[in-house]
């Protein structure tokens, strides 16, 4: 297993191409779907032959620091969904983007919080990041809430995406939060 980093409950691992069933199965669930697709599910050869590719190029060209690892239980070794910290595609490698996305049977314990804080904490400490960014749905409570709880702050609203307009809420739009270097170490 390639680690990436390990919380006290979880591990974070790069991705392997084998794990393409992981991310099928996460994504087949319309409540873990709700607020991405509407509730549909993603297409399987859309994971095997886009998604997945894109994750594993991603360590290649971020030399395995930045990217979307698979986070599972430590002990027992479920896999639970994933975590991303990674850079635009053209953007500065010093502003990432944080993102999770938890299987249904690990939502409410803490997990999403535990991973990102410990992705806050490498960001800021190892990577060099400046800033550190999320967006999500207006509507998405859970997800909102994680980002409140990492100490970020709401610094815009934006439009929802021309392939998101299904999605419940699409006329609130989105919600982007942040966080410096600086907002963190002050704690
Ligand atoms: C959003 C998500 C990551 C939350 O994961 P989680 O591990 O359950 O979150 P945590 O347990 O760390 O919860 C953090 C806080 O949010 C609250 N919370 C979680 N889900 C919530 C919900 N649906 N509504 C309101 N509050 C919620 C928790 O109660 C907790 O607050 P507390 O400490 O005051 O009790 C998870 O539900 C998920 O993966 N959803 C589907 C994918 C998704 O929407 N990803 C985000 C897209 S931007």
């Amino acid at each position: 297993m390639d680690i990436y980093l390990e919380t006290e409950r979880l591990t974070l691992r790069r991705f392997t191409a084998d794990d393409a069933d992981l991310l099928i199965e996460l994504d087949s669930d319309p409540a873990v779907m709700r607020y991405l697709s509407g509730g549909e599910a993603t297409a399987p050869e859309i994971v095997r032959e886009r998604h997945l590719p894109f994750i594993v190029a991603g360590y290649e060209k971020w030399g395995g620091e930045l990217g979307l690892f698979a986070a599972q239980e430590r002990d027992g070794g479920a896999f639970i969904g994933w975590f991303c910290l990674r850079p635009e595609p053209d953007g500065p490698r010093h502003e990432a983007e944080l993102g999770y996305r938890l299987r249904q049977a690990s939502w409410g314990k803490g997990y999403a919080t535990e991973g990102s804080r410990a992705l806050l904490h490498k960001g800021f400490t190892e990577l060099g990041m400046r800033t550190i960014w999320a967006e999500t749905m207006t509507l998405n409570r859970g997800s909102r809430k994680v980002m409140e709880k990492l100490g970020m702050t709401l610094t815009d609203h934006t439009p929802t995406p021309p392939d998101m307009q299904m999605v419940e809420g699409a006329e609130l739009g989105g919600v982007r939060y942040e966080i410096t270097g600086e907002q963190w170490e002050r704690g």
